[in-house]
């Protein structure tokens, strides 16, 4: 029988000084490679400014970000807090409760906890990090019984965090297409029936944090992800050369921009790179949900932005192909999209 899947909090608590190789990234990809102090920040809207003001920052936010926080949102404060309480209890249960949710290691994308995101034993370097998937939409791929029972709000919280980050994705996608011109529905539309995917992920301390990522460079493959953090920090977005921290702010949520609204929207917005970075002292948690179009929807550029002299850049695709060939090579600190570009 194949042994259990190595939980990086076991291996966090118990006690080890030096990080198996396995974890230990090239000296290129370590935290802190070509670092130079900085103290920007992504940008912060507040939506309840005027309509005219969100959809300008929104706009310059895609265009040189592709990653920004919302706040005066609307979501409740206190959902939010639920949401990272009833995640921070599971991972505070012993090992063998936590384990009855494990996800099926041979199955990309499976539903429950797990640590690595790729079936393949090869894929690579460990990321320091342990997660819980839920599938969350369309209602049909919903099953809460499937879900933690402790503590015992567990699934009524993820139902409606579940619930408000839809509507949260759909309002800010509305703008976004609105600040490019675009009927408002556009992007939603092109997404189709969306699918939802909640991901919370717990970073454990770790003993050399200068040699580990908690979560490698990567972009996030669909529309649009909607993450909130704890106040221990780690999320890193790169700008141009440099790794830029996601600032924990209180009640905001960070939006970071798909692959997929890079390709509808003809790389006027960008998808962010991003990756977690962790630290020697605290767990730190966060709760990141996915809003996706579904694997038979063909994804293309937005005919009103491709022109003469913004030719069209990216090959349509679909995005269940898109998803397989993801989960057949890994993140490698690329871009995902780079496979579809078309030379120029
Ligand atoms: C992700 C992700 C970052 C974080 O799950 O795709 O980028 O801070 N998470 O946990
Ligand atoms: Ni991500």
């Amino acid at each position: 029988m194949a042994s259990a899947a190595q939980r990086v909090q076991v291996l966090a608590e118990s006690g080890v000084s030096h990080v198996p190789p396995s974890y230990v990234q090239p000296p290129e990809h370590r935290p802190l490679a070509g670092c130079r102090p900085t103290f920007s920040g992504v940008p912060l809207v507040d939506l309840r400014c005027s309509g005219d003001d969100v959809r300008w920052a929104i706009g310059e936010a895609c265009r040189n970000w592709g990653v920004f926080q919302v706040i005066g949102h609307g979501v409740p404060s206190e959902l939010l807090v639920s949401m990272r309480q009833v995640g921070a209890a599971f991972f505070s249960l012993p090992t063998e409760e936590r384990n009855k949710f494990a996800c099926d290691p041979k199955v990309p994308a499976s539903e429950g906890y797990g640590s690595r995101m790729l079936a393949s034993e090869n894929d690579g370097v460990l990321d320091w990090r342990d997660y819980f998937d839920h599938h969350t939409l369309p209602e049909s791929r919903r099953k809460p019984d499937r879900w933690p029972t402790y503590p015992p709000n567990y699934r009524k919280v993820v139902v409606e965090y579940s619930d408000q980050m839809k509507l949260l994705a759909q309002r800010l996608l509305h703008l976004m297409s609105e600040s490019l011109g675009l009927p408002s529905s556009y992007i939603e539309d092109a997404v189709g029936e969306a699918y939802q995917n909640i991901t919370i992920s717990y970073y454990p301390p770790c003993p050399q944090p200068d040699l580990v990522l908690g979560l490698q460079a990567h972009s996030d493959m669909g529309a649009v992800t909607l993450l909130i953090q704890d106040d221990v920090g780690g999320l890193e977005a790169l700008k141009g050369e440099e790794w830029i921290n996601v600032q924990p702010t209180s009640d905001a949520i960070v939006v970071i921009l798909g692959d997929q609204t890079e390709v509808m929207t003809n790389g006027v917005y960008k998808s962010a790179v991003h990756r977690a970075i962790v630290n020697s002292r605290q767990a730190r948690l966060s709760v990141a949900t996915f809003y996706d179009p579904s694997k038979q929807k063909r994804i293309s550029a937005a005919p009103m932005l491709v022109s003469e002299s913004s030719p069209i850049r990216y090959r349509d695709v679909l995005y269940g192909d898109y998803v397989s060939a993801w989960y057949g090579k890994g993140p490698d600190g690329k871009r995902n999209i780079d496979a579809l570009r078309i030379n120029q």
